[in-house]
C-alpha cells in the first residue's frame, strides 16, 4: 500500500479545481489499497491559503514557501501561481525531490523550460503539466473517430479552430489581475489561454511543419504586451493546413471553442465546446460523411466511451464529468504505478516552441497593403 502526502503551492482559482477533482478521487474507492491527503498549502497571500486549508481540508497553511521543500513535508507538489514563480518553484521542487504537478505556461522562455527538464532529469523526479484538454473526452473521441474512419474520411484537408474568452480580468471568472501584468503572465490570449489548443492541434493533426501569424493588442486592456487577438495559419507535417483564431473580449462569461475538420469526403464540426461546463459541456458534435446521413455524438455517449476507455474506474461521483477529474486521476495512477505522467514537460515545451514561432513571426513579417 502507498500513501501521497499533496501540498498546494498557490490557492487562487485553479488550485481549488485541482483540489476539488482529487477530492472527489481520494475521497472515494478509486485509489483501492493506496490512500492520499491534502496536507499543506502556502500562498503568498496567508488568508487564500487559509480559506484554501478550511474548504478542502487540508491539514496544515505553511507560514514560508521554504516549508514545502521540507524533507518532512508533502511527497507531491501542485504549482498553481502565476506563471512567472513557475520556474523557480519548480526548481526547488526538484532539489527536494518532490513529484510535481505544474501548470502551464512553464515559463517565460524555451531556455528557461529546458533549464526545467534538465533539473527534472537529474532529480529523477516525476512531473505533469496541466494540458488539461488532453483529457476532454470529446477530443479523445474525435481522435478515435478519426482514426477508425480514416479510410472513409479521406485524406484531412484543413481545420479551423476558434477558441475564445473573456478577458481573465476581474470577469466573470479568472478574476485575476496578474495576467494583465507581462511581468508575472509575460503575454496574452495565445501564451496564456491557447497554449491548451496549440497542445490540442498537434494531440489531434500531428507536428507543424511551419507558419505564419498575425498577433493583435486592440483592447485599451492589452497595455501593448498582452495580446486579444492571435490569428496562426498552419502548414502541417502531413501536407494539410489549419487555422487558429484565439481572443480575449469583453463577453460577459463567455468561455467557447469551435473546431471544424474537413476531409476529402467528410467533415466534423464541434460547437460550443465549454470548458467549464460539467452537464453540457458542448452543443454538439457531427460527423458528415459523403452520401451519407448526418451522424450526432451526444454527450452522454462521448462520455460512456471515454469512461470504458479508461478502464470504468470507481470514482466518488462518476456523473460529475470533468477533465480536471481525469487529469488528477491519471498523475496519481501514474505516481502510485511509478510510471512516468503525461503530459510531460516535452509535450509542453514543443507547445511553447510553437507559440515562440508565432511571436517571433508576428514581430518580423508583416507586409503593408499599398493603395
Ligand atoms: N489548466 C487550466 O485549465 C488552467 C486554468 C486556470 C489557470 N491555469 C494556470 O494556473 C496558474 C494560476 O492561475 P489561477 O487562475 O489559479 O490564478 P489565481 O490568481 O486565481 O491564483 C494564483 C494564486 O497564487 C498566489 N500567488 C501569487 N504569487 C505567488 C507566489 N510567488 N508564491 C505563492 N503564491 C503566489 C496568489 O495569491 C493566488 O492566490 C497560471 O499559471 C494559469 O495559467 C490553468
Amino acid at each position: 500500500m502507498r500513501h501521497l502526502s499533496i501540498g498546494f503551492i498557490g490557492a487562487g482559482l485553479i488550485a481549488h479545481g485541482h483540489a476539488l477533482a482529487l477530492r472527489s478521487i481520494i475521497e472515494g474507492p478509486t485509489l483501492g489499497e493506496a490512500t492520499a491527503e491534502l496536507s499543506l498549502v502556502y500562498d503568498i497571500e496567508q488568508p487564500k491559503a487559509a480559506v484554501f486549508a478550511e474548504q478542502h481540508g487540508v491539514k496544515a497553511v505553511a507560514k514560508e514557501a521554504g516549508e514545502m521543500f521540507d524533507r518532512t513535508g508533502p511527497d507531491v507538489l501542485y504549482i498553481c501561481t502565476p506563471t512567472s514563480s513557475h520556474k523557480s518553484y519548480y526548481l526547488q521542487a526538484a532539489e527536494a525531490g518532490k513529484q510535481v504537478f505544474i501548470e502551464k505556461p512553464l515559463a517565460f522562455s524555451i531556455a528557461e523550460i529546458k533549464e526545467m527538464i534538465r533539473a527534472r532529469k537529474k532529480a529523477g523526479i516525476k512531473t505533469q503539466v496541466g494540458l488539461v484538454l488532453r483529457f476532454e473526452p470529446v477530443f479523445w473521441f474525435i481522435k478515435q473517430l478519426i482514426e477508425k474512419e480514416k479510410n472513409r474520411l479521406g485524406p484531412l484537408l484543413s481545420f479551423y479552430f476558434r477558441s475564445d474568452q473573456e478577458w481573465p480580468l476581474c470577469g466573470s471568472f479568472h478574476d485575476s489581475a496578474w495576467r494583465s501584468d507581462p511581468d508575472q503572465a509575460f503575454a496574452g490570449c495565445l501564451f496564456e489561454h491557447s497554449i491548451h489548443d496549440v497542445d490540442l492541434i498537434r494531440y489531434l493533426f500531428g507536428e507543424v511543419k511551419d507558419l505564419s501569424a498575425s498577433v493583435r493588442y486592440r483592447s485599451a486592456t492589452c497595455a501593448g504586451q498582452i495580446e486579444d487577438v492571435a490569428v496562426i495559419n498552419f502548414s502541417m507535417e502531413s501536407g494539410a493546413t489549419g487555422n487558429l483564431t484565439t481572443m480575449y473580449h469583453h463577453i460577459k462569461g463567455r468561455d467557447v471553442r469551435r473546431l471544424e475538420i474537413f476531409f476529402e469526403r467528410a467533415a466534423i464540426i464541434l460547437d460550443d465546446y465549454k470548458p467549464g461546463d460539467f452537464n453540457q459541456r458542448f452543443r454538439s458534435l457531427t460527423l458528415e460523411l459523403s452520401g451519407e446521413p448526418l451522424r450526432q455524438f451526444t454527450g452522454e455517449e462521448v462520455d460512456r466511451e471515454y469512461y470504458r476507455h479508461i478502464g470504468n474506474p470507481a470514482l466518488l461521483c462518476p456523473e460529475m464529468v470533468s477533465p480536471y477529474r481525469y487529469q488528477a486521476l491519471a498523475f496519481l495512477e501514474a505516481l502510485l504505478e511509478r510510471r512516468e505522467p503525461f503530459p510531460d514537460l516535452q509535450t509542453a515545451l514543443e507547445a511553447h516552441r510553437i507559440i515562440d514561432s508565432v511571436y517571433a513571426y508576428a514581430r518580423r513579417r508583416t507586409l503593408p497593403v499599398s493603395g
